[in-house]
C-alpha cells in the first residue's frame, strides 16, 4: 500500500497555490528589474507589478493601496507595528495592552518594549478563548497608546470580535493593532467596518510564498504614524527600507486576490470537513475536548485534547498525518502551550492536545483516514484497543 501522507497543519503554513506560482514566475527571470529603478522599463515593469499587488492586498481588507507596507512576513509586520507605534507615541503614553493568547511575535515584542520601560498589560481570556470587550475597556487608561489583539488564534482558531474591540479602542483614542496572520484570506476582514488601525498579514498562511507579508497602516481617521525599524534607501515611503522582492510581492497579491474570491465557499467546505472530523473522533472516543469556542473559530481548525494520553507519544504514532501539538511557529518548545494554559487547561491535558489544521487541499477521504488513525492510536495508548 502506498504510504500516503496527509497534511493537516495549515495553521503552520500552507502550500503555494500553483496559480500564485505561475503569476510569480516571470518576475524571477525575464522581469527582474528593481522596482525602485525609475529610469528604464525594467524598473517600470517591476514597479507596476508591485503596485498591482498592493491594490490586491488592500482590496482583500478594505484598505487603500497607499496604506499597505510590504514586509518580510507577519513577524516583521508585528515588530514594525508595535515598536514603531510605541516609539512614535512615547510622549503621549507608555502603556500597551495585549492578550495572553497572542502569538509569540506579539508577546515577545511587547516583552522587549517592557524591558525598554513601557508598561504592558496582558489580558486574560475566557475558557472559550474569547477576550471580553468589557475586559479590554476596563484595561485602557489615559496612558494607553496601543491595544494588540489577534483576530484568529493560530493554536485554537478562536476568532475575536474585532469590531466590538475596535469600537472600544476608537472611543478611548487607543490605536488597535490586529495580528491577522491566521485570519486574512480565511474570514472577512474590513479595516474600516472593524475599526482596525494596523493589521499584520502573512503570505505563507494564505497559499502565498514564504518570506513576504504586509502591514496595513491607517492613513486617516485617525492617521497612524510610526518610527521605521529598518533604515536605508527609504523604500515604502520611508516606512520600511530594503529592495522590494518583486516575485514574492506579486505572489502575495495573487494569493490575496484568490483568497478573496474563494473565501466564502472554501470556509463552508472546510467547516463541514472539520465538523465531520470532530464528530467522527468524539463518537468513538470518550475524554475528548475541543479547545476554544465551538463556533467562533476558523473553519479549518480543531484543537483537541485527549484525556489520559501523552501528547508527544500521540504525535509520534500519528506518522502518516502531519498535525501539530500546538504552535509550530514557536519551534521546539517543551513547555505546554501558553494558549491552552490561558484557557485554564491543566498541564497534562494541555500536553495531550493536537491541532488539526484543514486547508484548501483537504479532502473528505483524508478526514476519514485521519479519524480512523487517531481513534486507533488513542485507544492503543489508553490500553483500550476494543474501544472505550
Ligand atoms: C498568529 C500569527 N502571528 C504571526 C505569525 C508569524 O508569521 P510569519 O511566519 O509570516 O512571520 C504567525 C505564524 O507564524 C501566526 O500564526
Amino acid at each position: 500500500m502506498r504510504n500516503q501522507r496527509i497534511y493537516l497543519d495549515h495553521q503552520a503554513t500552507t502550500p503555494l497555490d500553483p496559480r500564485v506560482f505561475e503569476a510569480m514566475r516571470p518576475y524571477f527571470t525575464e522581469k527582474f528589474g528593481n522596482p525602485a529603478s525609475k529610469s528604464h522599463p525594467f524598473g517600470w515593469e517591476a514597479s507596476e507589478a508591485v503596485e498591482r499587488a498592493r491594490e490586491q492586498v488592500a482590496a482583500l481588507v478594505g484598505a487603500e493601496p497607499g496604506e499597505i507596507v510590504f514586509t518580510s512576513g507577519a513577524t516583521e509586520a508585528v515588530n514594525l507595528a508595535i515598536k514603531g507605534v510605541a516609539e512614535m507615541y512615547a510622549q503621549r503614553g507608555r502603556q500597551i495592552v495585549t492578550v495572553a493568547t497572542e502569538h509569540r511575535a506579539v508577546l515577545d515584542t511587547c516583552r522587549a518594549l517592557e524591558l525598554a520601560g513601557f508598561g504592558i498589560t496582558r489580558l486574560g481570556v475566557g475558557s472559550d478563548g474569547l477576550l471580553s470587550p468589557d475586559v479590554l475597556g476596563a484595561a485602557l487608561t489615559a496612558d494607553t497608546i496601543l491595544a494588540c489583539v489577534m483576530q484568529a488564534n493560530n493554536e485554537i482558531g478562536v476568532i475575536q470580535d474585532i469590531a466590538a474591540l475596535g469600537s472600544i479602542c476608537r472611543e478611548q483614542r487607543v490605536f488597535l493593532f490586529v495580528d491577522g496572520a491566521q485570519s486574512v484570506g480565511k474570514v472577512p476582514v474590513d479595516v474600516n467596518a472593524q475599526q482596525i488601525d494596523l493589521l499584520a498579514i502573512s503570505g505563507h498562511k494564505l497559499y502565498g510564498p514564504k518570506g513576504i507579508g504586509a502591514l496595513y497602516l491607517r492613513r486617516r481617521n485617525p492617521q497612524v504614524r510610526l518610527k521605521a525599524q529598518l533604515h536605508g534607501g527609504g523604500h515604502e515611503r520611508g516606512r520600511r527600507s530594503g529592495t522590494l522582492p518583486t516575485p514574492l510581492i506579486v505572489g502575495l497579491g495573487q494569493a490575496c486576490q484568490l483568497a478573496g474570491e474563494e473565501l466564502a465557499g472554501e470556509a463552508q467546505r472546510q467547516l463541514s470537513l472539520r465538523e465531520r472530523l470532530v464528530a467522527g473522533i468524539t463518537a468513538q472516543l470518550d475524554g475528548v475536548r475541543l479547545n476554544g469556542h465551538p463556533n467562533l473559530r476558523l473553519a479549518g481548525n480543531a484543537n483537541l485534547s485527549f484525556t489520559g494520553v501523552d501528547g508527544a507519544a500521540l504525535l509520534t504514532r500519528l506518522t502518516t498525518i502531519a498535525v501539530s501539538s500546538g504552535s509550530a511557529c514557536t519551534t521546539e518548545e517543551a513547555e505546554p502551550s501558553h494558549v491552552l494554559r490561558a484557557l485554564g487547561l491543566p498541564d497534562d491535558l494541555a500536553a495531550a492536545s493536537i491541532r488539526f489544521g484543514l486547508g484548501r487541499s483537504t479532502t473528505a477521504e483524508e478526514i476519514e483516514t485521519a479519524i480512523a488513525l487517531v481513534v486507533r492510536v488513542v485507544r492503543e495508548l489508553r490500553g483500550t484497543p476494543e474501544g472505550d
